[in-house]
């Protein structure tokens, strides 16, 4: 029998989301799951149960009967009391395994409870950020919802346009809108505010993250301390910063808080209670009707006046405590949601070669509980040369293209010397078999044919090597270069034509120009584009 999978309602108050929708649905059962879904589970996201069946599920009434007949229950929260006082972990039947948040620091009762039996427990909350589990990491996806719901809350609070706009009635300038943390909530938070017209200008701990931030059109605030303090720590989290440092901030933000309208506040070390960044000195010397959205209510708030899940009023400043942002986006949040469990099950084997396998970072680091016992907290890394890459994709960031390995010889892009390899032996080999060619044409029955086809193969064989070995970052430059090749054709081709006869040479010059025009046009029309990508504001 297929494995099942079971999708209940969430049970906390006022969640709109789920853990899967008709699409992730239909992903699970190709995977070869059978899947139930609670009744009325995806209602307030906008999926009705119908729409569930049509997708391939059964829908199940009884939350304890679905979950008892389950192999696999996938969730949001971490497993709670219902209303009517039993607990919903205490419905997963022996050798069962669930998959949701579980955030174990916070949650020792639920980590005991869950050694009850042989169950097995995966929090989708420690899934580490690395590169290759981008897809499945819950935390970037919902972080980005809610670093975009953000500034559609200030905005909805906010008594002025975001954008500057110039009217018959008169001009307003566009909102000031100041981030803090430019992690993945950050950056949405930056992307969105610069949609609606805003200025922005961002600070973070992390020096990796200025150019991020200026990618996307905002400027980012420098502190009068030197950031030689690097607050990157592995896996793209920030550490703790030196007191003298946090009181360089403060003193910026105190500044920031007197010109700005709008202020997003996104600071966290995971772990940690979120640090204290906007005093209410700050807030009293903000201009009425200005909108503080702290997305760090839940671990206690950047501001200190922040109420979490509540919107308060202080000093004439508006102040955002909602720690449901992304449950306020449930169609979109469900979906990705769901598609991160089903990334991850696809990870797991799916339904066929379904394992919990310790090889494997992923699943290592986040399973709490494999068969009832303990396995969390995982062995700490082996000690790694270089600080680990940042996974930051969740966020429309631009991406700098990955260095392509060059197949030529000379150096990579780290410097390394490379080897030769066969195919550049053979590729050398035959450029000097067509050099000795082209040199002895001379003596050829045909001398001037068999040169000029010598000449043509060598210019592919060069121009084939040349655009193979660059590494993608260097297009750019590259196509000046052809585009000075192309120019040279064009003059060929001007004397092919310039004889008074209509003979084939002159047709040859009269493709050989429009050709290259082609070229030439085209290329500088691909590196403007692409020179207005990486432009930078002000610049
Ligand atoms: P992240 O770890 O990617 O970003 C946090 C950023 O804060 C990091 O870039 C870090 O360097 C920066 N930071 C840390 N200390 C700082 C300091 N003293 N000054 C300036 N920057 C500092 O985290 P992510 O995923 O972007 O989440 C951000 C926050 O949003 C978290 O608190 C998360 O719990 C919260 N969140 C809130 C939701 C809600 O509904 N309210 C929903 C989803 C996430």
């Amino acid at each position: 029998m297929a494995m099942r999978i079971a999708i209940p309602k969430e049970v906390v108050s006022g969640e709109r989301r789920v853990a899967a929708t008709p699409d992730t649905v239909k992903k699970l059962i190709k995977m070869g799951f059978d899947v139930s879904v609670e009744t009325g589970a995806g209602t307030l996201a906008n999926y009705p149960d119908e729409s569930y069946e049509s997708a391939g599920a059964s829908v199940e009434p009884d939350a304890a009967s679905l979950w008892n007949s389950s192999d696999l229950v996938c969730k949001i929260h971490p497993p709670q009391l219902r209303s009517d006082g039993s607990h919903e972990l205490d419905s997963l039947k022996d050798g069962a395994t669930i998959i949701s948040l579980l955030f174990p620091e916070q949650n020792p009762e639920l980590v005991e409870h869950l050694q009850r039996g042989s169950k097995t427990a995966i929090a989708l909350d420690k899934i580490p950020r690395i590169t290759r589990a981008q897809k499945m990491d819950v935390l970037s996806s919902m972080a980005n919802i809610a670093g975009y719901r953000a500034v559609l809350e200030a905005a909805h609070l906010y008594g002025g346009f975001f954008g500057g706009q110039i009217t018959a009635a008169g001009k307003t300038r566009p909102a000031q809108v100041l981030v803090i943390g430019a992690g993945v909530a950050g950056l949405a938070a930056i992307g969105t505010a610069r949609g609606l017209g805003a200025e922005v200008r961002a600070f973070d701990v992390r020096p990796a993250t200025k150019e991020q931030v200026e990618s996307m059109g905002a400027r980012f605030l420098m502190l009068d301390v030197p950031m030689d303090e690097s607050g990157e720590s592995s896996g793209g989290y920030a550490n703790i910063m030196s007191d003298e440092f946090l009181q360089a901030e403060l003193a910026c933000f105190a500044e920031q808080a007197k010109e700005v309208d709008i202020i997003v506040t996104t600071a966290l070390i995971p772990g940690r209670p979120a640090p204290e960044l906007i005093l209410q000195e700050m807030v009293d010397s903000m201009k009425p009707g200005s909108v503080i959205v702290d997305l760090a209510a839940e671990q206690g708030g950047n501001c200190t006046a922040t109420v979490p899940g509540e919107v308060v009023m202080s000093s004439g400043v508006h102040i955002v405590g909602y720690t449901d942002l992304t449950s306020r986006l449930p169609t979109h949040a469900s979906q990705f949601f769901g598609t991160n469990v089903v990334n991850l099950l696809s990870d797991m084997g799916g339904a066929e070669d379904f394992k919990v396998d310790f090889e494997d970072e992923v699943l290592r680091k986040s399973t709490i509980v494999r068969e009832g016992e303990l396995t969390w907290p995982p062995p700490p890394d082996p000690e790694k040369p270089a600080a680990a890459e940042p996974a930051k994709a969740a966020v429309p960031a631009p991406e700098a293209p990955a260095p392509k390995k060059s197949s030529g010889h000379g150096h990579g892009p780290s410097g390394e010397p490379m080897a030769v390899g066969p195919r550049n032996l053979i590729a050398l080999t035959l450029a000097v078999v067509l050099a000795i060619i082209g040199f002895t044409a001379e003596s050829a029955p045909v001398p001037h044919f068999v040169q000029q086809v010598t000449v043509f193969l060598l210019a592919c064989f060069i121009g084939w090597q040349v655009v193979w070995s660059v590494t993608p970052a260097l297009h750019t430059p590259l196509m000046s270069v052809t585009n000075a090749i192309s120019g040279i054709i064009v003059v060929g081709g001007l004397l092919g034509v310039a004889g008074p006869e209509l003979n084939t040479a002159a047709i040859l010059g009269a493709v050989a120009i429009l050709v290259a025009s082609i070229n030439i046009a085209g290329g500088f029309l691909v590196t403007q584009r692409m020179l207005q990508m990486f432009r930078k504001e002000g610049n």
